[in-house]
């Protein structure tokens, strides 16, 4: 296995020892070793395979496996010795299993390549954090319907410029980010989908000269089946970038929130209360309560964005098949699933607990002339064509912002200074609850709608 020169498994055409440096610079055990179950997993079932093909026989197969799971069992207990002069996960566990069966050992590689082995354990991993993923934002999603339901009829302001529009409900609002979710839920699985295949097999690039089975690894670590081409498998990293581009696109919702949570916390807009177990003091000014969860995910998108980048620069160019370049994949891979992992975590705990100040948001909603499109739609449908009737309302609402008084307070006298065909009837429509039930359409604000959609948000879960 090695000369005098070397303990490396590679190392019999060496003549002296790597550099001390080039050893710690080259090595990627120091993080790849977190792949440590799935490394066993893929061996496991290339061994299952070897025997079936007559490369191992029924007692070396049996040591392997006993071998393995001991491994496992001392890594999982912290007992496990990784060495940095074995370079990666996959040498350590390979050293320490020959280290301790003896020869069978030596011949677990038969027929594999650390590059198929590298390219099937980041499969297992991300099929397995992604199923995790999805875990923790179904349970988001969920919190988001309840909230929704429960605020089917809470008016707020709804805002384009972040300036006052028109009414919304709180409960459509939290719909909106749902939608947003929900569809970053289903690009993962997308994602998932497609990762689901195995590249073992396919052996350093060209594929192998023994009589390897690839549609029963595949089939034993729970695979759809083996990838097709075994160039493309050993060096193909773009379902890593597409599922950073997946999380991309999640922590970009969640800053989006993160930045409404924070606007609403402030005393300026106090819409909502965000208990007490999310937030932080400031060690100077003691009035402070900071919404440091929501501002930490809205700060740690930035990771994953960068992570994005990372993976497609480290991918662009690189000719066929493996290059060691290919290393580099796994630190921004890991950091984006750990990112995503606890900020969604942070975030179905969260959701639930806010407590919307009701009086406040309707407040606001009352104050900026929310319903001021509503009297447009009202002219209209008294025969006005609509550029007339927007002009007449942007002349009631500066009468309005002269006198410091809201549309619904300004005396039908006066409204019909605007426009003879306003009546009575007007105040009724200038009302926030006549503005939100009026948008009662599919995908619209109504309460009765939002109600509905909370119903189907339900079955889409399911
Ligand atoms: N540590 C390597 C990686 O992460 C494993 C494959 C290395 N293969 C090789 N021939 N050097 O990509």
């Amino acid at each position: 296995m090695s000369d005098d020169s070397t303990n490396k498994t590679w190392g019999g055409r060496f003549r002296e020892p790597t550099d001390a440096f080039v050893e710690r610079f080259t090595a990627s055990v120091n993080f790849d070793k977190r792949l440590y179950q799935h490394d066993i997993n893929g061996s496991l079932a290339h061994a299952t395979m070897l025997h079936k093909a007559g490369i191992l026989s029924q007692p070396e197969l049996n040591a392997i496996r006993n071998g393995l799971e001991a491994i496992r069992d001392e890594i999982e207990q912290g007992r496990f010795e990784w060495s940095v002069s074995l370079e990666d996960v996959h040498m350590n566990i390979e050293a320490a299993l020959t280290k301790r069966i003896g020869d069978a050992g030596k011949k677990l590689h038969t027929g594999r390549s650390r590059n198929d082995q590298v390219a099937t354990d980041i499969r297992l991993y991300l099929r397995r954090e992604i199923r995790l993923l999805q875990q923790e934002l179904q349970r988001l999603l969920e919190a988001l319907v309840n909230q929704a339901e429960k605020h089917a009829a809470t008016v707020m302001p709804g805002f384009t410029h972040l300036q006052t529009a028109q009414p919304v409900t709180f409960g459509h609002h939290l719909l909106a980010w749902f939608e947003m979710l929900l569809r970053d839920k289903s690009r993962l699985e997308d994602c998932c989908e497609r990762l689901n295949l195995s590249p073992l097999g396919a052996a350093a690039l060209a594929g192998t000269t023994y009589p390897i089975d690839r549609h029963l690894t595949a089939e034993l670590m729970g695979f759809r089946g083996p990838t097709e081409n075994s160039l493309d498998s050993v060096s193909d990293r773009d379902f890593a970038i597409e599922f950073t581009a997946a999380g991309a696109l999640i922590m970009t919702h969640l800053s989006r929130i993160s930045e409404e949570l924070v606007l609403w916390t402030s005393s300026q807009f106090d819409f909502i209360d965000l208990p007490d177990r999310f937030c932080t003091g400031s060690s100077i000014m003691p009035q402070k309560k900071n919404p440091d969860v929501p501002e930490l995910v809205r700060g740690k998108t930035g990771r994953v964005n960068g992570h994005l980048i990372s993976l497609l620069t480290l991918m662009k160019s690189q000719p066929l098949a493996y290059n060691k370049d290919n290393q580099e994949d796994k630190e921004p891979l890991f950091d984006t699933v750990d990112t995503l992992r606890d900020c969604l975590r942070a975030f179905a705990d969260m959701i639930p607990a806010i407590e919307p100040k009701t009086e406040q948001m309707r407040d606001a909603a009352l104050k900026g002339f929310s319903t001021a499109t509503d009297l447009a739609d009202y002219l209209v449908k008294k025969g006005l064509p609509f550029r007339d009737a927007h002009e007449v309302v942007g002349k009631s609402v500066a009468a309005c912002i002269e006198q410091n008084i809201m549309l619904q307070e300004m005396p039908l006298d006066q409204l019909k200074t605007f426009s003879a065909v306003i009546d009575e009837d007007v105040f009724e429509i200038l009302t926030l609850e006549g503005s939100l039930a009026s948008r009662d359409h599919w995908g619209g604000t109504a309460p009765s709608q939002v109600r509905e959609a909370v119903k189907r948000a339900r079955k889409r879960l399911a």
